[in-house]
């Protein structure tokens, strides 16, 4: 009944530290177009986590004022529609910040520090024992109240984000455990091609990255799309055409798995029927690996275009672009003004309104 009806929200996020890749199009991007076209989903909201990328980039504030607004481009250039979606930048939004300070209590150090996300992240950051921020370490609990802020529902991310949902949880039966219930469980929302969980970088290694030089950006130019290409990690023992040949761990594979429908190839490569037959001839031997690269090309590059071209209107529109992340901030506040004020009232610390009532005084 009243809980069938009860639609969906979807909150997600990226820290700006840089331009959005192809790999986190098949990770999560993909995942926010299917949700904007959902019907049952009647809040939809899109975090430029810029005060989350703050917690790890001290030292180049540079990086995150740009990236912001590229990554607003990103978004809009593979077709996030700003009437379906509201993108909001974090550190616009007040009530975020003031819900994080009520979390902490809620939280043990030994908690975050079991994390398996945070833990990674700080040995892949470098910090040593003693040089860890104390805002990158509590992140997930500001995460936890973006989430939460906006009673999300639902959260596409990369699948090594789980644990921070799980923490986010946590959290949440916590709150409404000890004040009342106003906050709302989350779930991760992954692609259903496993091979989208986490696309290898164009050198084979397990993770496309700006610092390992190995990513294909979303606003790559054709020119460069084409070079990273030709020059991506394929079988090191497929030297002659003639020899039989690895799909597995092949990164040129694993790409067109991501990307490439079958009609898509037999459109580009009529011999071929589907990628199944494609990779029986690589496997067997005869189809040489510039080949398969040109194929690939041809598909990522069908997929940028129109991406390229809404991103030069954009571009060359910024007074758009301005106004949908000022009107999507907006929308933003209100929800979580909202849901703050209700966690005060049961928190019990909304205390105008309570002399209000008992004394008459002003709210
Ligand atoms: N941690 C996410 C990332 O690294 C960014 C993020 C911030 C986020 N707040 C979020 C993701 C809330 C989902 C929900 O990309």
């Amino acid at each position: 009944m009243a809980e069938n009806n009860k639609k969906k929200i979807m909150l997600t996020g990226d820290r700006p530290t840089g331009r959005l890749h192809i790999g986190h199009y098949v990770g999560s991007l993909r995942q926010r177009l299917i949700i904007q076209d959902d019907p049952d989903f009647e809040k939809i909201f899109i975090m430029i986590a810029d005060a989350q990328a703050l917690t790890d980039n001290a030292d180049d504030p540079e990086k995150v004022r740009e990236s912001v607004f590229q990554v607003a481009l990103d978004y809009l250039s593979i077709g996030i529609d700003p009437k379906k979606t509201h993108i909001l930048i974090q550190s616009q939004v007040p009530a975020l910040h003031e819900i994080t300070i009520y979390y902490m209590n809620l939280v043990t150090v030994a908690r975050v520090q079991r994390n398996p996300t945070v833990k990674s992240e700080i040995q892949m950051r470098g910090f040593g024992e003693g040089s860890i921020p104390v805002g990158f370490f509590t992140y997930p609990i500001s995460q936890a109240s973006d989430i939460t802020a906006f009673l999300a529902t639902t959260v596409p991310v990369g699948e090594y984000q789980e644990p921070l949902l799980e923490q986010c949880r946590e959290i949440v039966r916590k709150f409404n455990a000890t004040y009342g219930e106003v906050l709302v469980e989350p779930e991760i929302y992954l692609p259903e091609n496993k091979t989208c969980l986490r696309l290898p970088g164009t050198d084979g290694h397990a993770k496309m990255s700006k610092s390992l030089g190995n990513t294909i950006y979303l606003s790559d130019s054709e020119e460069v799309l084409k070079k990273k290409v030709m020059s991506m990690y394929t079988d090191p023992n497929h030297l002659r055409v003639e020899d039989p040949g690895t799909v597995e761990g092949n990164t040129v594979f694993t790409y067109l798995d991501a990307f490439c429908t079958d009609e898509q190839l037999h459109e580009i490569a009529p011999d071929y029927e589907t990628l199944e037959d494609l990779k029986a001839h690589y496997r067997r031997g005869g189809l040489g690996d510039v080949k398969v690269k040109k194929i690939l090309f041809r598909v990522l590059n069908d997929f940028l275009t129109p991406i390229r071209e809404r991103r030069t209107y954009y571009e060359a529109h910024p007074e758009d672009v301005v106004e949908i992340l000022r009107e999507g901030t907006e929308e933003a506040r209100k929800q979580t003004e909202e849901t703050l004020k209700r966690m005060k009232q049961v928190m019990q610390i909304d205390y105008f309104d309570q002399w209000a009532e008992k004394f008459g005084t002003e709210a």
